[in-house]
C-alpha cells in the first residue's frame, strides 16, 4: 500500500470510528475545519493534560493561564501581523485556481528530491547487498545533475523569500516551468500578499465598530500577561507561562486533513530568560521537548529536528521538531528564541514598562524569550498516523488496530459479559462501576466476544475484560492485551492496579523528568 493510500484509509477511518468530522458536514462541509468525535475529543483531551502536566506539575516555575481570543487590535500592529503575516500567493488564470507561491516552489523541490529517491532505490535494487548509497549519491551523474537543480533553485528561492522579492518568486515558477494541478497550464498572474489574519468587528454600531482579530497564535496572549503574572505570581527569572487555545489562520493551501487548519489549537510556552543566557534555554528546550514527544514510544526514527537558516526578524535561533507523517517529515512543533523582540515592542505600542528587576544583577532589562509552540491538530495526527496499523492474523483473518499510547487511548477498558444471561451482563456492570471513577470505560454486550474485540481494537483501547460463567464463582475475569492479544486470567480485585500503572500519565513524565 501507498503512504498515500494509507492516509486515506486513515483520514476515513477517522470519521468511521467518531475521532475527527468534517465540520458542518450535512451543508457539504466547510473548507479546512473539522469538528472531532466522541473518541477524537478524549484523545484530543489526553494529549492536552500530557502537554500541560509536562509543563505545570514538573516544573516549579512555569504556571498556566487562558487569555481571551478577541484582544486589543494593536497587539497585532505590536507583534507584527498585521503588516508581516502574509503568505505569497499566485493565480492560474486558467483554472481560477489560487496557490501559494512558496508552496508551488517547494513542491517543485520536492519533485527532485523524488526523482534522486527512486534513482537511489532503482540502483538498491540492482546492486543488493553490495549497494553503497553514500557514494552513489556522491557519483552517480544523473543524480548530481538533479541535485544541482534542486541546490539552484533553492538558493534562489531562499533568496527571494529572505528579501520578500515577489518579482523574482513570480519569475523561479515561470524559469522553472511549473504547471497548475488543475489546468495544467502555465498563465500566471502576478504574486500578491495576503494577510492570514480573521477579522471582525466589536461593538454595536458601525461607526463605532472597532476591527477586532480572532487571534492567529496564543503566544500574544501571554506577552501582554506577562507583567500581571510576573507580579501577581511574584515570579523570578527564569519562569515561564504556558496556555492551551485555539488559533484561527486563513491558510489557503489548506489541505492534509487536520495538519494544516484554518482553525485550530496551540499549546504554547513562552520561558522568561536573562538577555545573554538564551540560547542556552535554546538547547534546554530543544532537547527537553524532543524528550517529550520520545517518551510516547511512538518511534524514535520518526523525529528529526530542522533548524531554520531563514530566521524571522524577531528570532535568533529557531528549530522545528518534525514527525514523519503518511506524506513526508512535517513540522509538528517549533522552538524559537524570540530575544526581547515582543515584549519591546508591546513596550513601545502600549507605553507600559514591561521590565523585570533582576535583583541577583541589580538591574532592570526586557526579558529574553524562548517559545514552545505545538500545534495540537499536528499532534494529534502525529499519534494517530503512527498507531494505526492492520495486520493480518495466523487465522487468516485481519484487523485494523490502534496502537495508542495507552495514556493517550479515549477508552482504557472495555467490560464484556461472554453472554447477555445468567446474571453475567449484571457482574460486568459491577465491575465497570467500581471502575468508571479511574478510567474510562465501556460495555459492550452485543456480538461475538472477537467482533467487539476487533470494535475495541479499533478505538486503541488497550484492555478487554471478559466476565464469564467461572467468574460467579473464582472472581476472575479475562484480560486481553490489544497489542499482543494475548489473554490471561487475573483476580477482579487486581484490575484497577493493572491498568492504573498501564495507562498513567506518571511513566511518560518520570521520562521527561530524568535528566
Ligand atoms: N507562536 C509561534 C507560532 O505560532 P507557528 O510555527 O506559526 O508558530 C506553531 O505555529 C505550531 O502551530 C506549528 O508547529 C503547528 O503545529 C501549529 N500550526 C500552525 N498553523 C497551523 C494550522 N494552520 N493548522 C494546524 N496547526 C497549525
Amino acid at each position: 500500500m501507498t503512504q498515500e493510500e494509507v492516509f486515506k484509509k486513515l483520514i476515513s477511518h477517522c470519521k468511521e470510528y467518531g475521532f475527527v468530522f468534517p465540520s458542518s458536514e450535512i451543508y457539504d462541509g466547510l473548507s479546512a475545519v473539522y469538528d472531532y468525535g466522541q473518541m477524537g475529543v478524549e484523545l484530543k483531551q489526553n494529549i492536552k493534560k500530557y502537554w500541560w502536566d509536562s509543563m505545570i506539575l514538573l516544573n516549579e516555575n512555569i504556571v498556566g493561564i487562558d487569555s481571551a481570543i478577541f484582544m486589543h487590535p494593536t497587539i497585532w500592529k505590536a507583534s507584527g501581523h498585521v503588516d508581516a503575516f502574509n503568505d505569497p500567493l499566485i493565480d492560474n488564470k486558467d483554472s481560477k485556481k489560487r496557490y501559494r507561491a512558496d508552496v508551488l516552489i517547494e513542491e517543485q523541490m520536492a519533485k527532485y528530491d523524488d526523482k534522486i529517491n527512486k534513482e537511489v532505490e532503482k540502483a538498491a535494487k540492482r546492486f543488493g547487498e553490495s549497494f553503497d548509497e553514500a557514494m552513489f549519491r556522491q557519483t552517480n551523474p544523473r543524480v548530481l545533475e538533479t541535485a544541482a537543480k534542486r541546490d539552484e533553485l533553492h538558493e534562489r528561492f531562499a533568496k527571494a523569500m529572505n528579501d520578500n522579492d515577489l518579482a523574482e518568486l513570480r519569475q523561479i515558477i515561470v524559469d522553472y516551468e511549473i504547471t497548475c494541478p488543475i489546468s495544467g497550464t502555465r498563465n500566471w498572474t502576478d504574486v500578491r500578499q495576503f494577510n492570514l489574519m480573521f477579522s471582525t468587528e466589536m461593538g454595536s454600531t458601525a461607526d463605532g465598530a472597532m476591527k477586532v482579530y480572532l487571534r492567529p497564535e496564543t503566544a500574544q496572549g501571554i506577552f501582554v500577561n506577562y507583567i500581571n503574572v510576573q507580579k501577581t505570581g511574584r515570579m523570578r527569572i527564569p519562569f515561564g507561562i504556558a496556555q492551551i487555545g485555539k488559533a484561527f489562520r486563513n491558510e489557503i493551501v489548506a489541505r492534509q486533513f487536520i495538519f494544516r487548519m484554518r482553525e485550530f489549537e496551540q499549546m504554547e510556552m513562552q520561558f522568561f530568560v536573562r538577555p545573554g543566557e538564551e540560547l542556552k534555554w535554546f538547547e534546554k528546550w530543544k532537547e527537553t521537548r524532543l524528550k517529550w514527544h520520545k517518551a510516547l514510544g511512538l518511534g524514535d526514527q520518526k523525529y528529526r529536528y530542522h533548524d531554520h537558516d531563514k530566521l524571522a526578524h524577531y528570532a535568533n535561533a529557531a528549530t522545528d521538531i518534525e514527525f514523519e507523517m503518511p506524506f513526508g517529515f512535517k513540522e509538528v512543533e517549533g522552538i524559537h528564541s524570540r530575544t526581547n523582540f515582543d515584549l519591546g515592542s508591546h513596550e513601545k505600542y502600549s507605553g507600559k514598562k514591561l521590565q523585570y528587576f533582576d535583583p541577583e544583577l541589580n538591574e532592570s532589562y526586557v526579558p529574553y524569550v524562548i517559545e514552545t509552540s505545538i500545534g495540537v491538530d499536528r499532534m494529534f495526527l502525529s499519534v494517530m498516523s503512527a498507531a494505526y496499523c492492520e495486520e493480518k492474523l495466523d487465522n487468516g483473518e485481519s484487523r485494523v488496530v490502534l496502537k495508542l499510547p495507552a495514556a493517550l487511548a479515549p477508552i482504557k477498558l472495555a467490560v464484556f459479559p461472554l453472554v447477555k444471561k445468567d446474571g453475567l451482563p449484571d457482574k460486568a456492570r459491577e465491575i465497570m462501576n467500581d471502575l468508571k471513577f479511574d478510567f474510562k470505560c465501556m460495555y459492550d454486550e452485543k456480538d461475538s466476544i472477537g467482533k467487539r474485540y476487533r470494535r475495541q481494537d479499533a478505538i486503541g483501547t488497550p484492555f478487554c475484560i471478559t466476565v464469564d460463567h467461572d467468574t460467579l464463582v473464582d472472581n476472575k475475569v479475562t484480560v486481553r492485551y490489544r497489542d499482543t492479544m494475548l489473554q490471561e486470567r487475573i483476580a477482579i480485585s487486581d484490575i484497577k492496579n493493572l491498568i492504573s500503572e498501564q495507562v498513567s500519565f506518571k511513566s511518560l513524565l518520570k521520562k521527561i523528568a530524568q535528566d
